[in-house]
């Protein structure tokens, strides 16, 4: 038997409403909506300052930023990670536009976890994982710079 298009596509739609609810069940809906739709997902060609960190979890989060005066004026991200990852990268990565490099460096987790309306105890890490690509990607360019 064949099933026309209209009614797969009806099927694929009702799948993905389903999955999206299940998934709400377990995340925010910020966190949800960070990860179906990431900002900032990419390379910057001409950063000036990026990081690669691999967590224990085996996810592997990376940074790439374009400062400029002190200014961050470019960020993005790429993660090989599970949606939570995706979503702090994506909501990183817009927290520190037009911030200078000491105010983006006093973003924490914790900070990070709560502009997502929270993430579940055991993606904790990906937050942190997040964050600490930052501090490295901010710290390699502040080290670059003195050695100037
Ligand atoms: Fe590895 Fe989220 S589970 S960073």
């Amino acid at each position: 038997m064949r099933v026309d298009d209209k009614e797969f596509d009806k099927f694929i739609d009702e799948l993905q409403e389903e999955i999206y609810q299940e998934e709400l069940r377990t995340f925010s809906r910020k966190v949800v909506e960070e990860y179906y739709n990431p900002k900032n997902w990419g390379k910057i060609e001409d950063a000036n300052a990026k990081a690669t960190i691999k967590g224990p979890c085996g996810d592997t989060q990376m940074i790439f930023l374009k400062i400029q005066n002190g200014i961050i004026t470019d960020a993005s991200f790429m993660t090989d990670g599970c949606g939570p990852t995706i979503a702090c990268g994506s909501k990183l990565t817009t927290m520190v536009l037009n911030k200078s490099i000491a105010e983006a460096k006093k973003i924490t987790p914790e900070a990070l976890t709560e502009a997502l309306d929270g993430l579940p105890p055991e993606h904790q890490h990906c937050a942190l994982l997040a964050v600490n690509t930052l501090k490295k990607a901010l710290d390699t360019f502040e080290n670059s710079e003195e050695d100037e």
